[in-house]
Formats: structure tokens, C-alpha cells, sequence
């Protein structure tokens, strides 16, 4: 049985003050809940204070990026060590505005993924297609590809902790969500291709998230999906009540 999981990017949103404000209402709202694994993922800025806030509850901590360095003259950037030293468990990599807008690629990416490991981090990776390569009909091309270079050379027991975050781009910030059957069909390859890239036993194991413009409203309608395991939200992740209406509406 795969556990749930539900996590928020915050992206570049929130000051110190304001994500300490955020992250005690979810302590609050969220306390008791033992069936869902529930990460937030604030600005590096304020991991800090958000651990402080979470220490003791159901609510882990997760960071947006890292670089695959443990240190040295990477101006700007933040290490695994840095991130692990700081309470973090998880770290998204790969999303599509750090692959879009600062130009990630997947040699880079797979090195981080790797690099996750060697820390004792759990990536979340998110992978997903832009609305020209879905209408290109090349959707699960791009998939695939993100997946076979970024996740080749971790070891099977590696692979089964890997969270991965399927994210069709043209769903993003843009509250028009894809709907449960365009995810399944998704999700459902991308255990395909695990099953080939590895075995049935990492298929059946690995946690498969939904994210773009998940809201309390359509929450049920990607968790009825068997083969869904949660969601990775962005936008309503930023108020204590969107965000706690997402979570018990997994459970
Ligand atoms: P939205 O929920 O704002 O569409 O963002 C999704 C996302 O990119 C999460 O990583």
C-alpha cells in the first residue's frame, strides 16, 4: 500500500513572518492526521523558521532546489548538506520553471537527483510536457525521456523512495487543471516505463503526485484514481485554509 502524499511549493512566495503565520495555522489545522504524508516546501529563506514551527507535528520539511555540490565557489546556490543540516527531508527537483525559465537540463538534473541520495534527501521530481508538445502529440515522449535520463542510474531499492510529480506545464498557475482521466493516463505510463527501467515491485512502489491547479475542489477527483498517490500544489498552498481543505480532501 502506497501512504498518501501531499505536499505544497510555495515558490518565491513569503516573507519570514509570513510563513511562520502560514505553517502555524497548518500545524493547527492539520494536527491528528496520520494517513497522509504532508511536506511543505517555503523559500530557502525561511526553512528555518518553518522547521522551528514543525518541529514535533505531521508536517515535514521540504526545499524547491539545490545544487549537487556539498560546497565551493557556487555563487547563489544551496547544498544538499546545507538543506539536510537545516531539518529538510525532501527537495523538489526539476520543476518546470527551473527546466523553463532557468534552463535545467537533465544531465543537471539527474546529477541532483543522485546527489539528493548521497544525503539523505528524497527528490520529488517533477516531470510533465508544455501545452505545444502535448498538441504535438509527443506528451509521453517527453515523459518518457525525463524519466530514462534522470532516474538511470539509481538502484532499485533507491528508486522505490523517489516521489515523482507529473506536471503537464499548461496546468500550471493557470487554474485550468488537467483533468483525472488526462493524469491517469499519464501516471499510468510513467509506471510503464519504471516497470521496464526496473521491475514491477519499483512500479508498484513508487508515490506518483498530480500538480497544476489542484484546489479543494478537485482534490477528490485525482485521489479516486487508484493509481494517483497525491498532489503537488502550488497556488493554494499559500493559505492555511486551501491548503488544509487539500489534505483532508485526500484522506
Ligand atoms: P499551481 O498549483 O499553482 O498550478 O502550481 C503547481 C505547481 O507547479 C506545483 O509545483
Amino acid at each position: 500500500m502506497r501512504r498518501k502524499f501531499i505536499a505544497g511549493n510555495w515558490k518565491m512566495n513569503k516573507t519570514n513572518q509570513e510563513a511562520i503565520e502560514l505553517v502555524e495555522g497548518l500545524v493547527k489545522e492539520l494536527s491528528g492526521i496520520d494517513s497522509v504524508d504532508i511536506v511543505v516546501c517555503p523559500p530557502f529563506t525561511a526553512l528555518s523558521d518553518v522547521k522551528d514551527v514543525i518541529d514535533g507535528s505531521n508536517i515535514a520539511l521540504g526545499a524547491q532546489n539545490m545544487y549537487f555540490k556539498e560546497k565551493g565557489a557556487f555563487t547563489g546556490e544551496i547544498s544538499p548538506l546545507m538543506l539536510k543540516d537545516i531539518g529538510c527531508e525532501y527537495v523538489i527537483l526539476g520543476h518546470s520553471e527551473r527546466r523553463g525559465i532557468f534552463g535545467e537540463k537533465s544531465d543537471l538534473i539527474e546529477k541532483k537527483v543522485i546527489s539528493a541520495f548521497d544525503h539523505g534527501l528524497t527528490p520529488i521530481l517533477c516531470v510533465g510536457e508544455t501545452l505545444s508538445e502535448r498538441e504535438a502529440g509527443d506528451t509521453f515522449k517527453v515523459v518518457e525521456g525525463e524519466l530514462r535520463n534522470e532516474l538511470k542510474s539509481l538502484s532499485k531499492e533507491q528508486m522505490k523512495k523517489v516521489v515523482i510529480a507529473y506536471e503537464p506545464i499548461w496546468a500550471i498557475g493557470t487554474g485550468k487543471s488537467a483533468t483525472s482521466s488526462d493524469a491517469k493516463e499519464v501516471i499510468d505510463f510513467i509506471r510503464k516505463i519504471l516497470a521496464d527501467m526496473f521491475d514491477d515491485n519499483v512500479k508498484d512502489a513508487v508515490r506518483i503526485l498530480y500538480g497544476g491547479s489542484v484546489k479543494p475542489d478537485n482534490i477528490s477527483s485525482f485521489m479516486k484514481e487508484e493509481t494517483i498517490d497525491g498532489a503537488l500544489v502550488g497556488g493554494a498552498s499559500l493559505k492555511v485554509d486551501s491548503f488544509s481543505a487539500i489534505v483532508k480532501g485526500a484522506l
